[in-house]
């Protein structure tokens, strides 16, 4: 059985004090989350030891939204995944469309940082998707396919089963337009073969593979019902308790 995983990513919101605050709320409602529904936040870097204290002894997994494509040295403003690691990260998202779209995240880099989180017993959570123009030209699937083999060429089948894979259709973040389960669940089925492909059938039943872009607790239900849907990465609906736990408890 595969793991269920709902991420809650706060991106760059939240005072250290809010975070805190948020994270004391979702842990209060942990008890209405099913047991097989695996928690993940990801504040920002500088709220990570402070929330990482408050869900500490629970079911709820730190993660950082980022890491440096370097291991540590001369690198000004840079965190090295180590350090995520010293902070508590369990996990840390990746190759997000905002940090390919506005900081020049390339493969190449991903490729360096997903082979040092992985050495630091980080699991990176690696986010593909397409443009809206990318999906109206019929190019979704190749667009995805290349993010995913430019990556997921260099590392081994071992290292796969410690990644996670989060399909962000980048014209449905932040925008209220969700996938609908049908378009998420075809490009899932087709993740899927590709993980199978490059690294056999049962490396690709292992893999999570999560949907993201405007999941709410309205429509995490039906996304979730769906074969090939292992949970969600979540942006807005994060920020509050009650829609986080909500969606989690739509499994
Ligand atoms: P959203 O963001 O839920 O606000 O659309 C998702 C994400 O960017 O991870």
């Amino acid at each position: 059985m595969r793991k269920k995983i709902v991420a809650g990513n706060w991106k760059m919101n939240t005072t250290v004090a809010e975070g805190v605050e948020l994270a004391k709320n979702i842990v209060a409602k942990l008890g209405e989350v099913p047991n097989d529904v695996n928690l993940i936040i990801a504040p920002p870097f500088t709220h990570l030891v402070s929330v990482g204290n408050v869900i500490k002894g629970t079911k709820i997994a730190l993660s950082a939204q980022n890491c440096a494509d370097e291991a540590k040295g001369a690198y000004t403003g840079e965190v090295a995944v180590s350090m995520l690691k010293d902070a508590g990260c369990a996990y840390t998202i990746l190759g997000h469309s905002e940090r390919r779209q506005y900081y020049g995240e390339t493969s190449a880099k991903l490729v360096n940082k997903i082979k040092l989180a992985l050495e630091s017993g980080i699991k990176p959570i690696f986010c593909v998707g397409e443009k809206l123009e990318e999906r109206n030209a019929g190019n979704h699937f190749k667009v995805v396919g290349t993010q995913l083999s430019e990556v997921l060429s260099e590392v081994t089948a071992e290292d796969m089963l410690n990644i996670v894979i989060a399909y962000e259709p980048v014209w449905a973040i932040g925008t209220g337009v969700t996938a609908t389960s049908a378009q998420a669940q075809e490009i899932h089925a087709f993740i899927r073969k590709f993980v199978a492909d490059k690294f056999g059938a049962e490396v690709a039943e292992e893999t999570v593979i999560l949907y993201g872009g405007s999941c709410k607790p309205s429509n995490a239900k039906e996304l979730f019902a769906c074969k090939d849907i292992d949970g969600g990465l979540i942006g807005g609906a994060a920020l509050k308790a009650d829609d986080f736990i909500g969606i989690a408890i739509s499994y």
